[in-house]
C-alpha cells in the first residue's frame, strides 16, 4: 500500500517527533504538550520513516485503538513499529489469527499464575536488594533492572538459570530495530536470533515430550496455534515475549529511582506507609512510560480528532504524550502516587491489542518496592541518567546510585 507524501490542504503538520534526540535529551514534554494544545492529531510529511500521522490526546488514541479492523497492526502492512518490520509475531497481527495465539500465551499471566509467581519474585527480588552494595556507586540499570526483569523471563518459559543472560542479549538484538536499517548490521542480527530460535527449539522439543504445564514454552508447544509455527513466527513471537517482557519492565524500575528522586515526599510517603507500594506501581509505570509509542496502518479512509486520515498512511499513537494528558491526568507531570485514576494510563495500550503482561509487569514493580521499603532501603542518584536515544523504547541505559539503609 502506498503511503501518501504530501499533506492534503489544510492539514496540521507536525514536528518529527521520532527523533532520537527528543529522547536522549528528555526534551519531548514541551513538543508533546504543544501537539496536543494545538494541533492533536498532526501530519509529519517528511522522516526517516516517511510521513506519518501523530495521535497525542488520550481520547483519541483510545478511538484508533478501538478499531483494529480499520487500524491494523499487521506486519504484512508494516507492523507495529514506525519501521517497517517483517516480524511475523502476534503482536503484529490483526483477527482472527492474533485472537488464536494471544489465547495461547494469556493463561501464562492470568491471575492463578501470577499468584503463583509472586512467591518466587518475592523471593529472588529481595536475594538480589541483599546483594547490593551499600554506600558505594553502582548503575541501577545493570544490577537490578535488567538483572530482576531477566530472572522474571526465565522463570516464565522455565529457562535454564545459569544460561538466563542469553535472555538479555536476545532482548538487546531483538529490540535493535536501527540495525535492521544496515545491510551488514542485519546479517549479525539475524545470525543472534536465528541462535536463539534453534536454542528454544531443542526446548520445545523438550516440553512437547512432556505432559503440559504451566511454562510459556510448554503451553506454546503443546497448543493447536502456536504448536507448529514455522521458523519465522516462532523467532517472531520468542522476540515478542523476550523483548515484551524485559525492555519494558526494566525501564519502569529504573523510572520508579528516577521519580522518587525528583519526588522524594513520595518516597517518604510509601516508608511510612509500605501499603501505598500497590497504588504506586501503576503510576510508575504511567509516569515513566516505557514505550514512546506503538503504530498502525490505516485501511479504510476515517476521521480521527477532526482529521482525515486515509488508507495506507501510517499512524503513531504517542502512549507517553497521553499519559501527560491533562483531560485525565490533573497535573499530569507530577508524579503522585495517590493519584487516583493513575490505572488509566495508557502505557499498556488500550484494546485487542492491550498488553498481556500488564499485571505481571505491575507485581513485579509493586515487589521491588515493597522489598526496599522492608529493608529500608533509599537509592540516591549520583549522576547524569543515560538515556536511551530512540522513540519507541523509552528509558535508562544507565543509572548511577547509592544505596543507604535506615
Ligand atoms: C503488548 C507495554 C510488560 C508481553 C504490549 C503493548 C504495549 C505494552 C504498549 C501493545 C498494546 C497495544 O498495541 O495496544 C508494556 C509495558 C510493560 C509491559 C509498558 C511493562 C511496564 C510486558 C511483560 C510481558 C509483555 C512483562 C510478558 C513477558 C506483551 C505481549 C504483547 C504486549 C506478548 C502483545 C499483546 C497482543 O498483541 O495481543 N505491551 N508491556 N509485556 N506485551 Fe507488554
Amino acid at each position: 500500500m502506498a503511503t501518501q507524501t504530501r499533506a492534503p490542504a489544510g492539514v496540521p503538520l507536525g514536528a518529527d517527533v521520532t527523533d532520537p534526540n527528543l529522547y536522549a535529551t528528555d526534551s519531548w514534554r514541551p513538543v508533546f504538550d504543544k501537539m496536543r494544545a494545538e494541533a492533536p492529531v498532526n501530519y509529519c510529511p517528511e522522516s526517516p520513516f516517511g510521513p506519518y500521522w501523530s495521535i497525542t490526546r488520550h481520547a483519541d488514541i483510545q478511538t484508533v485503538e478501538a478499531h483494529p479492523d480499520i487500524f491494523s497492526s499487521s506486519y504484512e502492512h508494516g507492523g507495529i513499529t514506525v519501521a517497517d518490520l517483517p516480524d511475523a509475531n502476534f503482536i503484529a497481527m490483526d483477527r482472527p489469527k492474533h485472537t488464536d495465539q494471544r489465547r495461547v500465551v494469556s493463561p501464562a499471566f492470568g491471575p492463578g499464575e501470577i499468584a503463583r509467581m509472586a512467591g518466587a519474585i518475592r523471593q529472588r527480588t529481595g536475594e538480589l536488594l541483599d546483594t547490593l552494595p551499600i554506600g558505594e556507586e553502582f548503575d541501577w540499570v545493570d544490577k537490578v533492572s535488567v538483572e530482576l526483569t531477566t530472572q522474571m523471563l526465565a522463570i516464565l518459559f522455565d529457562f535454564p538459570w545459569e544460561d538466563r543472560r542469553k535472555l538479555t542479549f536476545w532482548s538487546d538484538v531483538g529490540g535493535d530495530i536501527a540495525s535492521t536499517f544496515e545491510p551488514a548490521a542485519n546479517a549479525i542480527r539475524n545470525g543472534h536470533l536465528a541462535d536463539m530460535t534453534h536454542y528454544f527449539d531443542r526446548l520445545f522439543a523438550e516440553r512437547k515430550a512432556l505432559p503440559p504445564s504451566g511454562d510459556l514454552i510448554s503451553m506454546m508447544a503443546h497448543s493447536d496455534a502456536m504448536g507448529n509455527m514455522d521458523f519465522a513466527e516462532r523467532t517472531g513471537n520468542l522476540i515478542l515475549l523476550i523483548v515484551g517482557g524485559n525492555d519494558t519492565t526494566r525501564n519502569s524500575m529504573s523510572g520508579a529511582v528516577v521519580a522518587f528522586n525528583r519526588y522524594p515526599e513520595q518516597w517518604a510517603a510509601l516508608l511510612a506507609d509500605p501499603a501505598k507500594a500497590a497504588a504506586a506501581a501503576p503510576e510508575i509505570i504511567r509516569w515513566q512510560t516505557p514505550l514512546a509509542h506503538m503504530r498502525r496502518t490505516c485501511l479504510t479512509e476515517t476521521q480521527v480528532g477532526g482529521q482525515t486520515i486515509r488508507a495506507g498512511d501510517k499512524v503513531l499513537m504517542w502512549y507517553i504524550s497521553a499519559n501527560r494528558d491533562e483531560a485525565v491526568f490533573p497535573d499530569a507531570e507530577a508524579f503522585d502516587i495517590t493519584r487516583a485514576n493513575a490505572r488509566r494510563h495508557l502505557s499498556f495500550g488500550f484494546g485487542v491489542h492491550r498488553c498481556v503482561g500488564a499485571r505481571l509487569a505491575e507485581i513485579q514493580i509493586q515487589i521491588l518496592i515493597e522489598e526496599m521499603v522492608a529493608r529500608r532501603m533509599t537509592a540516591h542518584i549520583t549522576g547524569e541518567p543515560e538515556l536511551a536515544a530512540q522513540s519507541f523504547v523509552h528509558g535508562y541505559m544507565r543509572l548511577p546510585v547509592t544505596l543507604t539503609r535506615g
